[in-house]
């Protein structure tokens, strides 16, 4: 794959994912030609970023010039993650999927460990297990908050690229590997907001919701997703909820937010991180 097919490739993953989008998101949309121009342009920039970090990562599967598949992973730090994979519903079932998947497996050969977010769709999760990976199940919250539940939040201020390196530190403790090159592009996309004590340091990166959160204890984490859900305008989202992740079910509740339970956390030779909500592609 190269930057120049970010934008078909975009259009594959659309396709691909319609009927299982529609059912998770807030902003569902009824036909793939319509899915909102601000989420396909942050998948492109991301592709284009992760192309970018990690070429042998990345492929892509046509005929007669036009694309029926893509695989987007990455490694940060010996773990390797997968960021995107979608093959279009008419090439779905034939193999395609477990042809591009092989290169990308084979990108991150030096890890042990391996860390995705995976669909419910059954050919997916046929893919994930035979390449070793353990499936635990997720949750998510979304509804309108009951603004009387809010707390005051403190101890949460705006975070910039001066956070970083904490961040990363953050990042090893509770997923054991690094953002690194990432934080630019998601604080460049999202408002980052981050939480530090002497004896506790958290962050996340919200749009309506939760897009990620990381922190070193539960109560940094508490606080963090509070801060999500008072500064939300509508409606509010927060995903990839792993069991182990109990505290942000507490929150979500309490809120008066509605619980669902969508897809995997797919994880090799490694726990489900906590507390931890990870980036749907970046983990
Ligand atoms: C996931 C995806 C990329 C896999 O690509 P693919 O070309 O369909 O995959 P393959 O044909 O190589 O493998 C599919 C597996 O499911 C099986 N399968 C095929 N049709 C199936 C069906 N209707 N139900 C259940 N399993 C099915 C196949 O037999 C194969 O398993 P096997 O190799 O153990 O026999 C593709 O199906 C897709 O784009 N799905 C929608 C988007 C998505 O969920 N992407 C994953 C995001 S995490």
């Amino acid at each position: 794959m190269t930057a120049d097919d970010a934008t078909a490739a975009e259009r594959v993953t659309a396709v691909g994912f319609h009927e299982l989008d529609t059912r998770m998101h807030r902003r569902a949309w009824p036909d793939p030609e319509l899915r909102p121009p601000d989420r396909g342009a942050l998948w492109i920039a991301r592709v284009r970023h992760l192309v970018g970090t990690d070429p042998g990562g990345c492929w892509v599967a046509e005929r007669d010039g036009e694309l029926l598949g893509v695989v987007v992973s990455f490694v940060r730090e010996k773990l390797w993650l997968l960021a995107s994979y979608a093959v279009v519903p008419e090439a779905q079932g034939l193999g395609l999927g477990r042809a591009l998947l092989a290169p990308a497996l084979d990108h991150g050969r030096g890890c042990l460990r391996g860390m995705l977010n995976a669909s419910s769709d059954p050919k997916a999760v046929r893919r994930y297990h035979a390449a070793g990976f353990t499936l635990h199940p997720q949750m998510f919250l979304r509804g309108t908050p009951d603004r009387t539940q809010i707390p005051v939040v403190r101890k949460v201020r705006e975070g910039g690229a001066g956070d970083f390196d904490l961040m990363d530190s953050v990042d090893r403790q509770t997923r054991g590997a690094a953002h690194g090159p990432d934080h630019a592009l998601l604080a460049g996309q999202f408002r980052l907001i981050v939480s530090e004590s002497r004896t506790a340091q958290g962050y996340a990166y919200l749009d309506e919701g939760v897009i990620l959160l990381a922190a070193t204890d539960r109560r940094t984490a508490t606080r963090l997703m509070w801060e999500a859900i008072a500064s939300a305008e509508g409606e509010v989202l927060v995903g990839h909820v792993t069991p182990a992740n109990a505290w942000a079910v507490d929150v979500g509740l309490a809120a008066r937010l509605d619980l669902y339970q969508e897809g995997y956390l797919g994880l090799r030779n490694m726990r489900p991180p906590a507390p931890y909500l990870s980036h749907g592609a970046l983990m």
